[in-house]
């Protein structure tokens, strides 16, 4: 028999699949991947089985997630479009998972259930050709006869497969880093999303601010309020507190691989406080030159993030040069949350290049007023 990995999520479109590549003569062999989402994974892989799954994986990819993939990003700053890479980044390990899996299995072919409309095909077929070009892909929803939801779950039903969906209207995607939704009323760009639309919490009427102060060392966050802290629990605390306050809520529209323009909400609320504090701690230690290319290595970053090309040689040889930058960015941000704001309001490290007796307005100011006449005089001669 021939074997297949397939990336198995529990959702409609991968129980399907697993049917589906069933009937066409594989053994299916699902990997169900733990990158932090709420989920019930037994029974997840319970659906598998019944659907059709000669095996289920289900693999705690939680640690990581977080040291290999959220922290490069992290330092790297890496951005697409204002959207901070929540799924597009757990894309690439699940697929490294994938191919470990069919590796072990000596399985010929690997799968996955994304549709021939997105971003997310790209980044698992890249990632298993960079990772294995001999394992051959199947990609069922752009080869199979339905043509709806309605006729998955006509044809689920034809072949016994439990399925409990839930009446959501809109398409959500879920890790540690972050929630993605599509789908329903956001459809119209112009609708304004519904309040049931956001995922993590609710826009609840908390006046009062809390301030968070979290150190970081080689650009890495390790405490939180002078409390030492796993990364991974940080990310979790951070998703709590800062949920409360709807911090990370982003409505935008992106530009998909595929040539699409498509409207997605983003909650993202851990990702945007340690985005905007390791800013903050950066442009306190960092030159200028090196401050200023940093940003121009997080638009890249990102864009390759973004494209399916973790992989990549040069997403590799990037996060050794950002990780060159890091050595001396070390320090305390202090971090202001209130409704529907994330503020900086304080930072300070050992290794500051901000000298106050420069910056002062202050008359002990030792910077030397006149020199700076030359400095304009020559700037001025070409003009
Ligand atoms: N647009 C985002 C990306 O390409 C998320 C895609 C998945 N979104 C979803 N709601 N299922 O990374």
């Amino acid at each position: 028999m021939k074997k297949v990995v397939l990336a198995y999520s529990g959702g409609l479109d991968t129980c399907v699949s697993i049917r589906w590549l069933r009937d066409k003569g594989y053994d299916v062999l699902a990997l169900l991947a733990d990158l932090g989402q709420k989920a019930n994974f037994e029974l997840l892989k319970k659906r598998a089985i019944s659907a059709g799954a000669e095996k289920v994986y289900v693999s705690d990819l939680k640690k990581e997630f977080v040291q290999d993939f959220i922290l490069p990003s992290l330092k790297a700053e890496a951005v697409y479009e204002d959207y901070l890479l929540t799924t597009a980044l757990g894309r690439p390990l699940i697929a490294k998972e994938v191919v470990k899996i069919a590796h072990k299995e000596r399985a010929d072919y690997v799968a996955h259930g994304c549709t021939g409309r997105g971003n997310d095909q790209v980044r698992f077929e890249l990632s298993y050709k960079m990772l294995d070009p001999r394992l051959k892909v199947i990609a069922p929803l752009r080869e199979w006869e339905f043509n709806s939801r309605e006729e998955e779950i006509e044809y689920a039903k034809k072949n016994g497969i439990s399925l409990d969906l839930k009446k959501s209207v809109y398409s959500i995607d879920e890790n540690l880093w972050g929630v993605s939704i599509e789908c329903g009323e956001l459809e119209d760009p112009y609708n304004e999303p519904s309040a049931n639309a956001w995922q993590i919490g609710a826009l609840r009427e908390i006046s009062k601010p809390t301030y968070l102060e979290i150190y970081f060392d080689r650009g890495i966050p390790t405490d939180l309020n002078n409390k030492r802290i796993d990364t991974q629990e940080l990310i979790v605390r951070l998703n709590k507190i800062g949920g409360k306050y709807a911090i990370g809520r982003k409505d935008l529209i992106e530009d998909r691989i595929v040539g699409i323009k498509s409207r997605e909400l983003y909650e993202a609320p851990a990702a945007e406080i340690l985005y905007k504090a390791h800013h903050a701690l950066e442009s306190l230690i960092l030159d200028k030159q090196t401050l200023n290319f940093k940003h121009l290595i997080s638009l890249k970053y990102g864009e390759l993030i973004y494209s399916g090309l973790w992989f990549s040689t040069l997403r590799e040889a990037l996060s050794r040069f950002v990780d060159f930058t890091q050595e001396k960015v070390q320090g305390t941000v202090r971090i202001k949350l209130s409704p529907g704001n994330c503020e900086i309001v304080g930072r300070k490290s050992r290794y500051a290049l901000y000298k106050k007796e420069l910056a002062t307005y202050g008359k002990d100011s030792k910077f030397d007023q006149k020199a700076a006449e030359g400095l304009i005089k020559i700037l001025g001669m070409g003009y």
